[in-house]
């Protein structure tokens, strides 16, 4: 079903009106409590923006981290700031997300005027989806608009529980876009279709690869996941991280993928060290990975297979990094793999915190059709399950 969009009502549903933006300003800090990412709140702007330019009054909200009660270190002062300098105009910060002095801010708010509800999740009843926190958001608002797909698979009172609080809710831009998007990643698209999968666990994509099975011609698999699959396979791969008590789904998948004739990319060589902070000590085939080392990136013979590959596909759908990405001895298979899906002209999307930040170190985000904002959602939705935050306006 067609969502109701922002852009979708007339300007008079949104002049002099309060309208409530769920965002997903989650964002990553410094140690000093700046903004470390900025992405998710760049990309929460147009919505703003939208209604900011149809003389709305706009209150953001979101979650920042995941507080156990007030956290003054997972405040969103920081992120009000980067908002405000996005914007280019002032963006006031409540104390706390209800409230009388939350309340009082709100009630005098001018059209133009952008307030920041402080951290949802100070509030036990934003994650407990609970009645009476949603009835305190919903009755700030006259019109809701969800543009917060990175937790769109969430249950919470921002997402789901204050909606039937206000009179007309909608879907946000970036909603919008990511749903569209993610959407063509599960219909007619054009082929070879390769999924580029990677990060630690199987458990967090085996749905993803199982869905996407039927859909796809082949699949990369790198990252320490990948090491599971070796095994599986009957490959050695040294001291490198297995979950023994995921075997099985590997080697139910690769026998589905046989099945099938969907061809299975694994690494077969890597770059290995010690430990995760030790110097790399070299690439190894997998079969004469040194004892006690384990596989860290992935090699250059592996490299030049997957991107040989993907430079070959119309579609690609990239999620989770190819080793330790974030030290910059296990990053080279990453960031290559960033920019050989950036160097192919068909519809080429990413998901997840870490591919999305390879594609920016990358310097690629531009040359890519999609970055998902959503990490887990984006996961999800890709499985094919049903995301609360989206069933919850399909319903309005
Ligand atoms: C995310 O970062 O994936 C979203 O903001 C959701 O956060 P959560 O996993 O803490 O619910």
């Amino acid at each position: 079903m067609a969502l109701r969009c922002i852009s979708d009502l007339p300007d008079s549903d949104l002049a002099g009106k309060r309208v409530f933006v769920r965002a997903d300003l989650n964002v990553p800090l410094t140690p000093a409590r700046g903004v470390a990412e900025d992405n998710r709140i760049v990309a929460s702007v147009p919505t703003i923006e939208y209604a900011l330019k149809r003389g709305a009054k706009v209150i953001v909200a979101s979650h920042l981290g995941r507080p156990d009660g007030v956290t003054p270190a997972l405040s969103l002062e920081p992120v009000g700031a980067r908002l405000a300098e996005l914007l280019g105009r002032e963006v006031m910060l409540t104390d706390e997300a209800i409230g009388d002095g939350a309340r009082k801010v709100v009630a005098d708010m001018r059209p133009g005027d952008v307030v920041l509800l402080e951290n949802l999740r100070f509030f036990a009843g934003e994650e407990a989806n609970d009645e009476g926190f949603s009835r305190q958001l919903g009755a700030y608002a006259e019109v809701y608009v969800n543009d917060a797909f990175g937790c769109a698979h969430r249950a919470h009172a921002s997402t789901v529980g204050m909606l039937p609080h206000v009179p007309l809710r909608v879907c946000g831009l970036l909603l919008k876009r990511e749903i569209e998007f993610l959407t063509r990643l599960l219909g007619q698209v054009a082929h070879p279709y390769w999924a580029v999968i990677g990060g630690a666990k199987v458990s967090d994509k085996i749905g993803v690869l199982d869905n996407l099975l039927s859909r796809v011609d082949g699949f990369v698999i790198g990252g320490a996941m990948a090491n599971t699959f070796l095994k599986a396979r009957g490959i050695a791969v040294g001291s490198s991280r297995v979950e023994e008590n995921k075997l099985h789904l590997a080697r139910e998948f690769l026998q589905r993928a046989q099945e099938r004739k969907i061809e299975i990319l694994l690494p077969v060589d890597a770059v290995t060290a010690p430990g995760l902070d030790a110097a790399s000590t070299g690439v190894h085939k997998l079969s004469d990975i040194p004892a006690g080392e384990m596989a860290l990136d992935i090699g250059p013979e592996t490299t030049a297979g997957f991107v040989d590959r993907i430079t070959r596909a119309k579609t690609v759908f990239w999620n989770g990094p190819m080793g330790v990405f974030e030290k910059p001895q296990f990053a080279d298979g990453t960031l290559a793999i960033a920019r050989a899906i950036a160097s192919i002209s068909g519809l080429t999307i990413v998901g997840g915190g870490d591919s999305a930040a390879a594609v920016h170190v990358a310097g690629v985000a531009k040359k890519i059709s999609h970055i998902s904002t959503g990490g887990g959602a984006s996961l999800e939705f890709i499985e094919g399950r049903t995301l609360p935050g989206i069933a919850a306006l399909e319903k309005v």
